[in-house]
């Protein structure tokens, strides 16, 4: 049995994909910094969903909630596109083999960030255009004024997969 989704996130897109899919599973949501709810509800090697949003490549806190609870499956969220060969990229850089990784893709709330990561942001952006790729324009746009990509649908692998394991 699952017992909740603990999450983190920065600019709330982590946050609403945890929210969906706890209404839908009728779990409770705990943002990681919920320390003492955390503590109180949950104990050591519970089953648990981990929704991380990512930061270069890695997936913010996996590292942590991976020592101290059993992780059933977990959610990767971030601004570039789905892709099968980001997800394994995702994989390999976040050391995951024993449970599946779902990406969910968030968007960029420039209004909610500091600003060295604006300035990264801003960089990557002018590194992509550079690049000039037409498939790269949707990014390029979300990342110099911000864009969300959250979908009810995007949420659909994750369940299906609970669906079939429990
Ligand atoms: C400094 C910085 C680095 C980021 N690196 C990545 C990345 O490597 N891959 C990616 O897909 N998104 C990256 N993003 C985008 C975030 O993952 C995206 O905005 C995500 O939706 C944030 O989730 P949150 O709103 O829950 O914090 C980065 C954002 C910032 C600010």
């Amino acid at each position: 049995m699952i017992k909740a989704i603990i999450y983190s996130s920065s600019t709330g897109f982590t946050e609403k994909y945890a929210n969906l899919i706890g209404d839908e599973l009728n779990i409770p949501c705990y943002n990681i910094k919920q320390k003492n709810e955390i503590k109180k509800e949950l104990k050591m090697n519970d089953n648990i969903i981990y929704l991380g949003w990512i930061c270069a490549g890695k997936i913010i806190r996996l590292g942590k909630i991976r020592k101290k609870y059993n992780i059933v499956c977990c959610g990767a969220v971030g601004a570039y596109p789905e892709n099968e060969k980001y997800i394994e990229e995702l994989k390999k850089a976040n050391n995951i083999y024993k449970f599946p990784l779902f990406y969910l893709r968030g968007g960029i709330d420039l209004n909610k960030l500091g600003f060295w990561k604006k300035k990264i942001l801003k960089m990557v952006a002018d590194g992509l255009e550079n690049e000039n790729k037409a498939e790269n324009l949707e990014l390029i746009n979300a990342l110099k004024n911000g864009g969300s990509f959250v979908k009810k649908e995007n949420i659909e692998n994750l369940l299906n997969y609970l669906k079939n394991i429990t």
